[in-house]
């Protein structure tokens, strides 16, 4: 990632940046280049660019760039000064006197819409990158809280743009433990083979691959800690259906069927580097579910961590299978404060919700109410779905404790009843997110580039912060 400096003084060698926020002055530029500011300011709109050429004179350049007044202002400014400018081009941002959390948002939208996917092979994405933030305040912190943030959405981005023929579950494994690594009290377990015996929903939707399944437990453990959140991700690193298989078009996107994994163990690291006062156990079951001799079959009855068993008529409804061990896995052996859960689950959340707004589900209002608030306040937007206990019936099944994907219509919701099942008295201390539909962008817009996007990581770091503030 490239660094971002604060300074106390305008460079004016350096391209100036002036962002334009509705109803806030400009007493902060001064000279001549405050006059021609303001007039070329006039009914800028948010997240425009318009440039000022100055020739001859100090500064060269100016490019103003419109913030608007409405929630996300400054993160969809930053972004477009990302896209606006040459990466080579050193830049002065000059901002004055602003609340800490608009230069936070500032921050994370400079480095995130700066994104370029790129694998091991190719140069390194962000050289030459030259860029200062000029503030009259100490910023430090907010700036601090943004990088580590970006990083972590970077890195969630970085596992699920990477397509399925490099990553299958011991690849993402290992890329897990590779960046856990010399973090202190950092701790990573990967489970295999023999050792996910009770893992039944994960052993039958991996068995399809060569690829064997896993399961990684990734635990941020500081003495600090008072409480303990699990963050349970679904990591299906390709997701054709299985036997039950995708049409084309619906398997076009499926390298993405581990966002929800990338993005819980992105926030675990995240929780690190701020070095934040709360346990978080994030718990990945990894499979990819392909279509092979030892696949599992419509009609298969699976036994799970907890005992019960489950009736699978659709191979492709294998995400709550894997999840459904993850979850049991917690309940019975870390006994976590919160427990949450993280899945691009199902294609009925994008039909409900649309491209951007991720689906929460919860018995626990406070809980609820905390994540929806973590999300707004981090740019992601989630719209709650019922849990109606009298739909519960839908799932019954004739030779199981429970059917995985009864034709009830609402796809979502049953697949939360079903999660739900394996959280015994937890079940009112548990949140779902279904993100199919925002985990993944057709074009580059404001913050998210095209691609993968992350999707959770900033919601997740903005609720741990509030679990510690
Ligand atoms: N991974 C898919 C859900 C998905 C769809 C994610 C689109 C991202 C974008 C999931 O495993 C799936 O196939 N769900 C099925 C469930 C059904 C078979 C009960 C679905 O939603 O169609
Ligand atoms: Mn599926
Ligand atoms: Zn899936």
């Amino acid at each position: 990632m490239f660094p971002i400096r604060l300074t106390a003084h305008l460079d004016d060698e350096r391209t100036m940046v002036v962002p334009i926020a509705t109803s806030r002055s400009l007493s902060h530029v001064e000279g001549e280049v405050a006059a021609e500011t303001a007039a070329l300011a006039e009914g800028i709109g948010p997240a425009e660019v318009r440039l000022l050429p100055r020739p001859l004179r100090r500064p060269e350049k100016v490019v103003l760039v419109g913030v608007g007044s409405g929630a996300g202002g400054w993160r969809a400014a930053g972004a477009a000064v990302s896209r606006a400018v040459a990466g080579d081009e050193p830049l002065c941002i000059t901002l004055g006197d602003l609340p800490a959390d608009a230069v936070r948002d500032l921050a994370e939208g400079l480095w995130l819409g700066g994104y370029r996917y790129r694998d091991a092979r190719e140069e390194p994405r962000t050289a030459g990158v030259d860029l200062q933030i000029n503030a009259i305040r100490p910023y430090a912190e907010s700036l601090a809280r943004a990088e580590v943030t970006a990083r972590a959405t970077w890195l969630a981005r970085d596992l699920t743009n990477a397509p399925s023929s490099l990553k299958n579950p011991d690849w993402l494994a290992e890329e897990i433990v590779g960046v856990s690594a010399k973090r202190a009290g950092v701790t990573v377990r990967v489970r295999g083979g023999a050792e996910l015996e009770r893992f039944g929903g994960l052993r039958a939707v991996g068995g399809g691959s060569v690829h064997r399944p896993c399961l990684v437990s990734l635990t941020w453990q500081p003495s600090t800690a008072r409480r303990h959140v699990a963050l349970v991700g679904k990591g299906i690193t390709f997701d054709s259906g299985g036997i039950s298989i995708k049409t084309r078009p619906g398997m076009k996107i499926m390298k993405i069927d581990m966002a929800g994994a990338a993005a819980a163990a992105a926030a675990t690291l995240a929780a690190a580097d701020l070095d934040l006062p709360v346990r978080v156990t994030a718990v990945l079951p990894l499979a990819e579910n392909a279509i092979g001799a030892d696949a599992y079959r419509p009609g298969d009855v699976i036994t799970h961590y907890d005992g019960s068993t489950s009736e699978s008529t659709n191979s492709d409804a294998e995400g709550r299978l894997v999840l459904a061990d993850a979850l049991g896995y917690c309940v019975a052996e870390l006994d976590p404060d919160v427990i949450i859960d993280l899945a691009t689950l199902t294609g009925s959340q994008t039909v409900a919700l649309g491209t951007r707004t991720a689906a929460l589900f919860s018995h626990d209002d406070e809980l609820a109410k905390a994540l929806a608030e973590a999300g707004r306040r981090a740019g992601e937007q989630m719209w709650r779905l019922p849990l109606p206990d009298d739909y519960r019936e839908y799932l019954r099944s004739d030779i199981a404790d429970r059917h995985s994907s009864p034709a009830l219509g609402a796809g979502a919701v049953v697949a939360a009843l079903y999660l739900r099942d394996f959280l015994g008295e937890k079940a009112d201390r548990w949140a779902h997110i279904d993100m199919a539909a925002p985990a993944w962008a057709d074009d580059s817009e404001m913050e998210l580039t095209k691609g993968a996007t992350g999707w959770g990581v900033r919601t997740l770091v903005r609720y741990l912060e509030s679990l510690s503030a």
